[in-house]
């Protein structure tokens, strides 16, 4: 495991963006749940009241009790039935004192007089997009510096909303899986891809890959490879959303977050368009897309397999007809950095690349 240090990507151990925490039906039942993610505990959890979504450091102040930490015993959950979510706020279990969604405490039942300014926690800025949970975050604290993840074909009822797959940890910095944005060698020997065009382009917070070609493992189920074409685009550092024609056309979404400094949580989830073409995808569709989903999720598969068990790619030997790593890391570093900072790095990898050999996506009719 290496660090963010190791990778030398600049001032900060977190990168700032949007990034995932958790699936919204995780937070059905009406309990906190206790996350770590960028080195930090948090509680996260809906208010009942609103039934918004809300994150809080996870430590009272009063005396560092986890306001998230799975608790049967104390009689704030007891009598909470069950959870010590009350209204929109989160009581603690230990003394119950009550934190509202903006983190200031709002009620100690034992206490008449005034409350201290600094009985508070932070709450964080979150919001639930595309079936999850996402959270702003920014080691320099400002505001969300582009919008949050979303797809418009989301809201239409002609495309299958998925489940998340949930691949769990990964004991690899961020970096290692940011790389394969332009990856151009690994897409033959992992994904048995025939690569007929291929590009990468740098543009602000995106970093984009267009490619088309053949295809081993995402198949027709006759067997058949059809003429891919995947239009692959991150948005920010921590989500990646691919267009896919072709096949049934699609989004595939790959989340990475970071949890602590050398390691990610991921997730997985393929948007389909009504394989029947329907208007409104009915249970068949559903069914069709799920399917679809495990397939590309096969392929996505074939990468993690690599990255469970490779070392740290602190100095590659790259060779020119590879995709343009050193591009991609220099991109990657905007989000490390201070805002003051990002144009330095974007005016020494913005562009368009394409690998010694390869022929540009753009360069024939798509
Ligand atoms: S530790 Fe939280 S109320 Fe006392
Ligand atoms: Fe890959």
């Amino acid at each position: 495991m290496a660090t963010t240090k190791d990778y030398r990507l600049g001032e900060f151990t977190f990168p700032r963006g949007w990034f995932m925490i958790a699936e919204s039906t995780e937070l059905d039942t009406y309990k906190p749940l206790a996350v770590r993610f960028f080195g930090k505990d948090f509680a996260l959890y809906r208010g009942r009241t609103s039934g918004r979504v809300i994150l809080l450091d996870a430590y009272c102040p009063h005396m560092k009790t986890h306001l998230a930490a799975p608790n049967t015993t104390s009689y704030v959950v007891i009598d909470g039935q069950g959870t010590n979510i009350d209204g929109d706020g989160l009581r603690c279990p230990y003394h119950a004192w009550r934190f509202g969604p903006d983190g200031k405490c709002d009620d100690i039942p034992y206490h008449q007089g005034a409350i201290p300014a600094s009985a508070c926690v932070k709450s964080w800025t979150v919001v639930e997009s595309l079936g999850a949970v996402w959270v702003w975050h920014d080691p320099e604290g400002g505001d969300p510096e582009w919008n949050h993840p979303s797809l418009p074909v989301w809201e239409d009822p002609a495309w299958v909303r998925p489940k998340w797959d949930h691949l769990g940890m990964l004991n690899q910095h961020p970096q290692e899986i940011v790389d394969n944005i332009c990856d151009y060698g690994h897409l033959s020997p992992i994904h048995g891809s025939t690569v007929e065009r291929y590009e990468n382009e740098f543009q602000g917070i995106h970093a984009i890959q267009r490619q088309c070609g053949g295809h081993r493992t995402l198949v027709t189920a006759d067997g058949v490879s059809p003429d891919l074409h995947t239009v692959t685009t991150y948005h920010g550092p921590g989500l990646l959303m691919s267009h896919l024609t072709g096949m049934e056309e699609s989004y595939m979404l790959i989340a990475h977050t970071p949890v602590d400094d050398g390691t990610i949580k991921v997730w997985h989830a393929v948007v389909v368009k009504s394989p029947s073409g329907s208007a409104v995808a009915t249970k068949t569709d559903q069914i069709a897309a799920a399917q679809f989903q495990n397939t590309v999720l096969l392929s996505f598969l074939q990468d993690m397999e690599v990255w469970n068990h490779k070392a740290p790619c602190l100095n590659g030997l790259f060779i020119p007809s590879d995709g343009p790593f050193m591009k991609a890391r220099i991109w990657y570093k905007q989000f490390y950095n201070p805002r003051a900072k990002k144009q330095e790095y974007l005016d020494q990898c913005e562009g368009v690349y394409i690998p010694k050999g390869a022929t540009a996506y753009s360069q024939a009719a798509v």
